[in-house]
């Protein structure tokens, strides 16, 4: 996983220390990405007067732990000396190869000299042959575990065996060598005053900001090639260069480089994306040049306005970013929708698949892909998008997928569901569909990413930067996007249209009834003591084998089983709690067998066709003295005290707004969010990043 970033600024009186302020502002943005620990390298002048590259590395995360360990360490440098080119990079790490020490932590060097220093993000698969050639060849100890340290020694390598190769020659020959998949960036005590950045299967974006106005200068060779081989290998690369019209007024221009566009906010709204094996070299005289290979067209790399999800700077009011998100929904169930539905006339327009309608209706399979809560989102909407397209609509996770080898037609639509848009199980999922030629649809959170970039046609949920690594507003603006792709494919059939009226009119309300959902917080706080207090009971009689104090089974069937998954999913990662999510029908072949007085379990028993086998879930519980907390539908509370003989006896419910069937799970998942949030508040857990994990699963 990881997130790198890059800055180069030309004369700008930027100091040493608003430099590695910048790097920390970019790096803290992609904590997403991992936040196990960070680094930074950044060009200066040492104590000594001696120009040179220091490294800042800490354990923890670049908002917390980071500034605490470039103040210790400033005194190597002039922290307030501004130079007419001030480089640096940094790195945001979640360990894929070593422990996450500061060892480890990047940037990595090829020796004391930082001849070459590394920030890498992605994994390069054949290290260890790589260490071990450069060991035999030169002898030289490698002091960390990652599989990133070969990459600047390998730079070092080469650069001894050709010393008049330039700094992009260098790391083109790195490239060639190294397998895998990277997004790198470059610099280097023999190039000073050079950033070079390239990549190949991880993104890697550059944005741009400059006071005088960008010549693009086209300096296309002629594209020489005889096979697909030398189209990656090619002699004569393609290149193009960014540089400023007017140099005599010494311009300010600065290009960052990054993982992600979150980085990029604030900073400024012109960005290009670098392709596959392209070299992008920014040097001493203000210019951006980038070398291609890859068949493509300049146009491809043009400098794009975009404006970048900025992270919401609102009031502070929450206890964290992931409490804040759950409360965005109201407004990103709006924003999901927003432009798309015609409340008056009960139409849907997408324009991310308006052209491609045709080609969708006329597909015969629907699969929904994605990995984690994307997934839950697709296991929530199966039932109504079978019903809305009349097709079959297999939901498989991204790995299932590949792992079972499916049998992919061009016939077929597959849908990519990604909050990130990154996460590499579900873009090798993609790749594989666009081999066999299916239609692909990508519904994503974050604009310009690879599954964007890779599927036919798609859909933007909407929701906002999210933060907090457990995904909330995301999942219930994938929710909503699945069910406005269903209407669309079915507006057009007569006999759909009742059923489509009842879905707009029941979006049209469900921002309000998300709001009411929010408010009531009390209750759930409720629920966390009173699955405490239930988990103590059980632990205090517990007997030999059975410890069961630390689990929550949550059930549901129909609309409500992708909510039990979700909420048990979330319970999981946020408050490090057992928890399962089940299909209220399995109970009675093997779960049930864990069940005792005061295990805890919630049962959704909503108004929709699956009540009454919710109703019996309960009973069969009940009847072996587990008496479940119920979430029920608002106008059922009589029927619920009615299978019970007194009111004493009517379990803990938690009752829910009523919506149409299809996004009551919208709806129930929100408490879940909450009850997950205040359990993890409960136990003493970093509800933002939990451990072991990152936001975005690159790897
Ligand atoms: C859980 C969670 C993960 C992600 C999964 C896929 O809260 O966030 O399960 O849903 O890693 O990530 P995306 O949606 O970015 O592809």
């Amino acid at each position: 996983m990881c997130g790198i970033c890059g800055c180069v600024f030309f004369n700008s009186t930027v100091s040493s220390l608003e430099l590695l302020r910048q790097l920390q502002h970019s790096m803290a943005r992609m904590e997403y990405r991992g936040y196990d620990s960070c680094g930074a390298a950044i060009q200066c002048q040492l104590r000594n007067g001696d120009p040179g590259i220091e490294l800042f590395k800490a354990v923890g995360s670049p908002s917390e732990t980071f500034w605490p360990v470039v103040e210790a360490g400033v005194d190597q440098i002039n922290p307030a000396l501004v130079q007419p080119i001030q480089l640096g990079m940094g790195h945001t790490r979640w360990a894929t190869h070593g422990e996450a020490g500061v060892r480890n932590c990047h940037p990595h060097v090829s020796s004391d000299k930082k001849e070459f220093v590394v920030v890498h993000n992605g994994q390069i698969t054949n290290f260890a042959q790589i260490r071990n050639y450069l060991k035999a060849q030169r002898n030289w100890d490698f002091y960390s575990e990652t599989d990133t340290e070969v990459i600047p020694k390998l730079a070092l390598y080469f650069y001894e065996q050709t010393p008049n190769a330039t700094f992009p020659d260098v790391v083109e020959q790195v490239c060639q060598v190294l397998d895998g998949a990277y997004a790198l960036i470059f610099m280097s005590t023999l190039f000073p005053n050079e950033v070079v950045a390239t990549k190949c299967g991880s993104p890697l974006i550059i944005g741009v900001k400059s006071d005088s106005r960008l010549q693009l200068s086209d300096c296309r060779t002629s594209f020489k090639s005889d096979n697909a081989e030398a189209e990656y290998r090619m002699d004569e690369p393609n290149h193009m260069i960014y540089k400023p019209s007017d140099t005599k007024s010494k311009p300010k221009v600065q290009y960052y480089f990054s993982s992600d566009r979150p980085a990029l906010g604030g900073l400024t709204s012109y960005c290009l994306d670098l392709h596959d094996f392209d070299i992008a070299h920014a040097r001493g005289n203000g210019e951006l040049e980038i070398s291609y290979k890859y068949p493509g067209s300049i146009a491809d790399r043009h400098l794009k306005h975009q404006e970048f999800d900025q992270v919401s700077e609102e009031e502070n009011i929450f206890s964290c970013k992931t409490e804040q998100e759950i409360h965005q929904q109201r407004a990103t169930i709006e924003s999901a929708v927003r432009g798309r539905v015609d409340f008056d006339n009960h139409a849907v327009k997408l324009g991310g698949i308006q052209a491609y309608l045709h080609e969708i209706r006329r597909t015969n399979r629907i699969y929904m892909i994605g990995m984690g809560t994307s997934t839950h989102a697709a296991l929530a909407t199966q039932k109504i998008l079978t019903s809305l397209t009349n097709k079959s609509v297999s939901v498989v996770q991204a790995t299932q997928f590949i792992d079972m080898e499916e049998p992919i037609a061009k016939t077929d639509l597959c849908i990519f569901i990604s909050q990130s848009g990154e996460t590499a199980d579900t873009k090798a999922a993609l790749d594989y569909c666009n081999q066999a030629g299916a239609l692909t649809l990508g519904i994503t959170n974050v604009v310009g990413s690879s599954i964007c970039q890779n599927t036919t046609c798609g859909i933007h949920v909407n929701a906002g930067v999210e933060v907090g690594v457990a995904s909330t507003k995301a999942y219930t603006s994938q929710y909503i996007c699945l069910v406005l792709l269903g209407i669309a494919i079915a507006q057009d059939y007569f006999s759909m249209k009742d059923q489509i009226r009842e879905i707009i009119d029941g979006l049209r309300e469900l921002p309000m009834k998300a709001e009411e959902v929010l408010n009531h917080k009390q209750e759930l706080k409720e629920l966390v003591e009173l699955i405490q207090e239930r988990q103590a009971i059980v632990k205090e009689g517990m007997t030999f084998n059975t410890d069961k104090s630390n689990s929550l089974y949550i059930l549901g069937r129909g609309y409500q089983y992708a909510v039990a998954r979700e909420a048990a999913l979330k319970i999981k990662e946020i408050a490090y709690m057992h928890a399962e999510g089940l299909c209220a029908s399995e109970l009675k072949h093997g779960p049930l067998a864990m069940v005792q007085e005061n295990f805890p379990v919630i049962l959704f028993a909503l108004n929709d066709q699956f009540k009454t086998h919710a109703f019996n879930a309960m009973n069969q519980l009940v009847s072996r003295g587990c008496v479940p907390f119920l979430v029920i539908t608002e106008g059922d509370e009589l029927e619920l005290e009615n299978n019970f003989k007194n009111k004493a006896e009517v379990p803990f419910h938690f009752v829910l707004p009523k919506s149409t069937p299809c996004l009551q799970g919208i709806l129930a998942v929100i408490p879940m969010q909450l009850l997950s949030l205040y359990l993890a508040q409960a136990r003493g857990c970093n509800v933002d990043q939990p451990r072991n994990l990152a936001k975005s699963v690159t790897v």
